[in-house]
């Protein structure tokens, strides 16, 4: 999908270069790999262990010479160390996500998300890349009242997931002071788009209500369904992801960024959204509120588009349809 979308500002040397893409079989990963595959570069690596991902979403890149896909964990030092090898760029995705999940096994959310990150990021350092970008998560903002969010503001993190997140923008922030590594991260708020999992205990809103919907079946709110969320299309992700990449605002690195599209809406508002966008489905039913759920969230996207010209180019309805569109064709 993104044959006719250049974020990379024509650099010339965009086809010398080689990335790395951590957890790139999954949702938003696998999108940047068809990036930048699709716009030529040198050579695109993958380390997922497939845990969340699936080969499915990198199968029409394997056989590719510019391609190369290792199944291993970012937790493996030497896997990571010879992956990493003549990487000139890192997009760090590889993470288990999801708060429920983090709530309930919160060692396996710590090995993947912090000790794989400082793994991932110790062996960048010892192999020289240029820069690091890593996804971050809206949930740093924890308790912090103030709508909409800005960078500098956080609150107490609410679960073991936000704590996680949390301390790798610690880390990066660390290792960006003391080895001079050039690192972005980008705090994601709700992506969503084609390949977001329907499936599976800890699946996200949209891809279970439009798997719902589809099947006539009533979807699940927690709660109310008044809460807001900050709904942004995974186009926009990559557009974040790809000018943080290549960004050559001395200023811009060593910093974190809102990656969202500075609107909100409810859960209940977008369940209605989706029934008309598809001309069908049923009712919701209502269940208890989802534990370390914040109730609002909307992101102020300033400090992303004066640093690193980010804008969202996909308003929410398009995402929605373009969506139901990946989902009613698989
Ligand atoms: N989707 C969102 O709304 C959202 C919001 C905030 C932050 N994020 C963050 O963005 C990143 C990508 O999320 P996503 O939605 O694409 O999730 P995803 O689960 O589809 O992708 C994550 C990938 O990481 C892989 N992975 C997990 N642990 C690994 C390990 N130890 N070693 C190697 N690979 C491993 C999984 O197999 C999966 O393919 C994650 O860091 C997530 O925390 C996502």
């Amino acid at each position: 999908m993104y044959e006719h979308v250049n974020f990379h500002n024509n650099n010339p040397e965009f086809k010398n270069y080689r990335f790395l893409i951590t957890g790139g079989a999954g949702f938003i990963g696998s999108h940047l790999v068809d990036y930048l595959m699709e716009h030529g570069a040198a050579e695109v690596r993958v380390v997922d262990n497939l845990s969340e991902g699936k080969i499915e979403n990198i199968n029409h890149w394997l056989g590719n010479s510019r391609f190369k896909f290792i199944d291993g964990s970012i937790t493996n030092e030497s896997l990571m160390l010879d992956a990493l090898e003549n990487i000139d760029f890192v997009s760090h995705q590889a993470a288990l996500g999801s708060v429920p999940r983090s709530i309930k096994t919160p060692l396996a959310t710590n090995e993947a998300n912090v000790t794989g990150f400082l793994t991932m990021l110790d062996c960048a350092r010892r192999q020289g890349v240029r820069r690091i970008v890593y996804a971050s998560s809206s949930s740093v903002y924890g308790d912090h009242p103030q709508l909409p969010k800005v960078e500098d503001q956080i609150g107490n993190p609410l679960s073991p997931y936000a704590v996680t997140k949390r301390v790798d923008e610690l880390y990066a922030d660390v290792f960006g002071r003391t080895y001079g590594m050039q690192i972005i991260g980008l705090r994601y708020f709700n992506i969503f788009g084609p390949r977001q999992k329907p499936d599976g205990p800890y699946a996200a809103v949209i891809p279970l209500f439009i798997d719902a919907i589809i099947q006539e079946k009533p979807a699940y709110i927690n709660g109310d369904g008044g809460q807001t969320r900050d709904f942004t299309f995974v186009e926009n992700a990559v557009q974040a992801n790809v000018r943080a990449l290549f960004s050559e605002n001395p200023e811009a690195p060593n910093k974190v960024y809102n990656v969202a599209v500075g609107d909100r809406i409810s859960v209940l508002d977008i369940y209605e959204l989706l029934r008309k966008l598809a001309g069908k489905g049923v009712d919701a039913i209502h269940r208890e509120p989802r534990e370390g759920d914040i109730r609002d969230s909307l992101a102020d996207i300033s400090k992303g588009n004066a640093y690193l010209g980010y804008f969202p180019g996909v308003k929410m309805q398009e995402g929605l349809k373009r969506t139901l569109d990946s989902f009613n064709e698989a």
